[in-house]
């Protein structure tokens, strides 16, 4: 069995649904369900005995200590976290203590589990941290793309925050042995994303003939990966990943957001036809300390896991599209009144 953390929000879901589509072993999943959670996003594993869903908050330390203890999982996957960069600018508070504190307890958790563990158990156990490029800063238009031995040089509240959360797994390792994974991804992007993060909100907005807000000029580059690949690259880690490594994963797939956008509305002209969507593209006021451009060096984990993404971003972005088109319901229900409003804050028009 494994203990997934935030197995309700987009990535965690989606590792959850395609972990029990490959194989019987069971998992459990603690989720806060906080704005970005959504029991919706599990409907698939609803009726499956193989799954058992547990509301709570990570820092929660009896907590975790009563699930290690009673459901015994041979690895955690810890994708728990505070994750939009725009609400750490607005209120940095939750991103220190669940990112931060949290992973800190779980961590903590995680220690006198292990310590206490039996061989074999203890020999297969591992706690694999899902964790983000962006502690790695922005780079100049022609730097490399970050590699596993890019200094730290966070930016942003939620980036400070993840970075805290990465040095305290790398020291538990070096400290105490606790046999810890590392994952650092570029942007992800596919079904049951939150319709605050780029493409989901530009898909939802395009729908309802609403502009689609985009950041500065537009020109701001990140590294694209469908969902569904930085899953498969977890689950090999997992497996294959040496304990104490950190590993990068992206998929090549550099874009400006300009482009994504322009990129989504011939798909959408394509799957849902009748309207202009690029007219609807309206610039907005920049982001605070906006990060220029992130960038993946995967050479790591393709030599030493053999993973590569299987999708491209054209084959990913039309099956995002569909789904958001498929799963209109779900759209409907996570962008209530406290979304409308969250919306207008952070996307003022240049001139408001
Ligand atoms: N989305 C991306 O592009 C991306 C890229 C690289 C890394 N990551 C990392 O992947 C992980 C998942 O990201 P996501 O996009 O799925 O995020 P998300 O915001 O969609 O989901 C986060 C989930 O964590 C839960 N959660 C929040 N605080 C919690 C707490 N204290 N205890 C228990 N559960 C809590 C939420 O309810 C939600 O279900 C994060 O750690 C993020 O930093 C995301």
């Amino acid at each position: 069995m494994i203990l997934v953390t935030g197995g309700a929000g987009f990535i965690g879901a989606n590792f959850v649904i395609d972990w029990l589509a490959q194989s019987d072993e069971r998992v459990v999943t603690l989720d806060k369900l906080t704005y970005a959670g959504n029991l919706g996003n599990l409907s698939p594993v609803r009726d499956d005995a193989r799954h058992v869903f547990v509301r709570g908050d990570i820092g929660d330390r009896a907590l975790a200590e009563r699930l290690l203890a009673e459901y015994r999982p041979r690895a955690i996957v810890n994708f728990a976290a505070e994750t939009h960069v725009d609400r750490s600018i607005h209120g940095p508070a939750a991103f220190i203590a669940t990112n931060v504190v949290g992973t800190f307890e779980l961590l903590d958790a995680a220690r006198a589990h292990f310590a206490a563990l039996p061989e074999p158990e203890r020999a297969r156990f591992r706690f694999l941290h899902v964790s983000t490029d962006e502690v790695f800063g922005s780079l100049g238009p022609h730097d490399a793309g970050f590699s596993e031995t890019t200094a730290y040089a966070p930016n942003s509240p939620y980036s400070a925050s993840k970075a805290a959360a990465d040095h305290l797994v790398r020291a538990y390792h070096h400290t105490y042995g606790v046999p810890v994974l590392t994952t650092n991804c570029s942007n992800n992007y596919g079904p049951r994303q939150f319709p605050e993060k780029l493409i989901p909100l530009m898909i939802h907005n395009a729908l309802a003939g609403n502009p689609l807000p985009v950041y500065g000029d537009g020109g701001n580059v990140r590294d694209w990966l469908y969902v569904g690949d930085h899953c498969a690259a977890i689950r090999a880690v997992l497996e294959r990943g040496r304990p104490g490594e950190t590993y990068n994963i992206g998929g090549n797939a550099e874009m400006t957001n300009l482009e994504v956008v322009n990129a989504l509305c011939r798909v959408l002209a394509l799957q849902r036809p009748g309207r202009d969507y690029a007219a609807q593209i309206n610039f907005v006021r920049d982001r605070p300390g906006h990060d220029r451009r992130y960038a993946i060096d995967p050479t790591k984990i393709r030599a030493e896991i053999g993973w590569a993404p299987r999708e491209t971003f054209e084959s990913g972005l039309a099956q995002t599209v569909r789904w958001y088109l498929d799963n209109s319901a779900w759209l409907a229900a996570v962008t209530s009144g406290e979304y409308k409003k969250w919306v207008s804050l952070n996307y003022a028009t240049e001139d408001a």
